[in-house]
């Protein structure tokens, strides 16, 4: 059976001796909710892989409470790491280094690397460092779901796979940590996120994008993480691009074409997107255009909340790409499958 419970020191205490005890836990962090494992015990991870129906070959995030956990991660951490810790820890930015042999290899999917970051949320922290112990922690959805921003979230995905989670109410940010490759040159950012780009360019002006997405039916991965079809909710997503007057008068059309055809239709708007008024439109609005923080706040719960209503099809409108923007254009093409519609 697996219960919610509101994440004071009392259940905080509880998180950690189950912990502990090889168990799995669910906690918020800034960014999406985490479900959590002793990084040190193979067994505990393994339970990790099965909660998910996560493939082993899709690598999990350490996370830890104090930079000098770090030795007890990764080894032959370059100064550059711990500009980039100073700088941004704790917060969305996951750090990929040379794993050290207390981290099983199973956490890694058997790379001779790990992901290590650490969170910017008082429950994040305070679990770890009352386990004392890293946490492996992949987002708390099942595998290729969407990410859940919310205790409720996970339960819904989840419910009956783990014993406990820790409600620390919304995450803050809402999509996941950026993921930055320290061990080639020039550093490799593999996942937009939390900590924009230009951010990142501050500290390395050669900062390298990966910006590839693998279909399912391609085989070699060159990075982790790298599969096209991700944050999938059950509608289909098409994403239009374009000007703004072009995409409101695609996504009118479109709707009223999929109206037509029997369909129960979904748009995810900006604030300034007037579409339609008709009454079958469930409509999610993200926020503004110049406020891309809460549209990606908004995001994972809004593709649930159309996918609950059970919608055929979700129109869903581009954002800018700049900031944090570009993680939810990643999340976006990735739950649309890679369809986009230039308009
Ligand atoms: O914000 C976040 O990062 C959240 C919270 C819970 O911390 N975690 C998260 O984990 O998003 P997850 O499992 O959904 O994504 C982990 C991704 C993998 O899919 C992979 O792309 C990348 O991190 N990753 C992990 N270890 C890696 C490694 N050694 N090399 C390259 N990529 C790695
Ligand atoms: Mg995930």
């Amino acid at each position: 059976m697996t219960v919610i419970k509101h994440a004071d020191p009392a259940s905080i205490r509880e998180a950690a001796t189950l912990i502990q005890r090889g168990e799995l836990v669910a906690f918020p962090t800034e960014t999406v909710y985490g479900l959590g494992a002793d990084a040190l015990n193979a067994e505990a991870v393994a339970r990790i892989y099965a909660a998910k129906g996560r493939p082993s070959t899709d690598p999990l995030i350490v996370h830890i409470h104090d930079a000098r956990q770090i030795d007890q991660v990764a080894i032959r951490v370059p100064p550059l790491a711990y500009a980039l810790m100073e700088r941004f820890w704790p917060g969305a930015l996951t750090l990929v280094l040379p794993r050290a042999e207390s981290i099983p290899a199973s956490v890694s999917a058997g790379l001779a690397t790990v992901a290590v970051r650490m969170p910017d949320h008082p429950v994040a922290m305070q679990l770890i460092q009352m386990a004392d112990r890293p946490i492996a922690a992949p987002s708390a959805n099942r595998f290729a779901h969407t990410s859940p921003t919310t205790a409720q979230h996970v339960y819904d995905d989840l419910a009956g796979r783990l014993p406990l989670i820790l409600d620390g109410g919304p995450c803050a940010i809402g999509v996941e940590s950026t993921i930055l490759n320290l061990t080639v040159q020039p550093p490799l950012v593999l996942r937009p996120g939390g900590i924009s780009l230009e951010q990142l360019r501050d500290v390395i002006p050669t900062v390298a994008r990966l910006e590839r997405y693998l279909h399912p039916n391609e085989e070699a991965l060159p990075a982790p993480g790298m599969l096209l079809k991700h944050y999938s909710p059950r509608a289909t997503v098409r994403v239009y691009e374009g000007e703004p007057d072009a995409i409101r008068a695609a996504i009118r059309r479109d709707c009223a074409d999929s109206i037509a055809n029997g369909q129960c239709v979904g748009l995810m708007l900006a604030d300034e997107d007037e579409v339609t008024d008709h009454r079958d439109v469930i409509i999610v609005r993200l926020g503004g255009l110049d406020d891309l923080e809460a549209v990606a706040q908004e995001l994972f719960s809004g593709l649930r909340a159309l996918d609950e209503c059970g919608v055929d099809v979700i129109l869903a409108r581009a954002f800018p790409v700049t900031g944090i923007g570009a993680a939810v254009r990643d999340r976006m093409v990735r739950a649309a499958e890679g369809r986009i519609i230039a308009v």
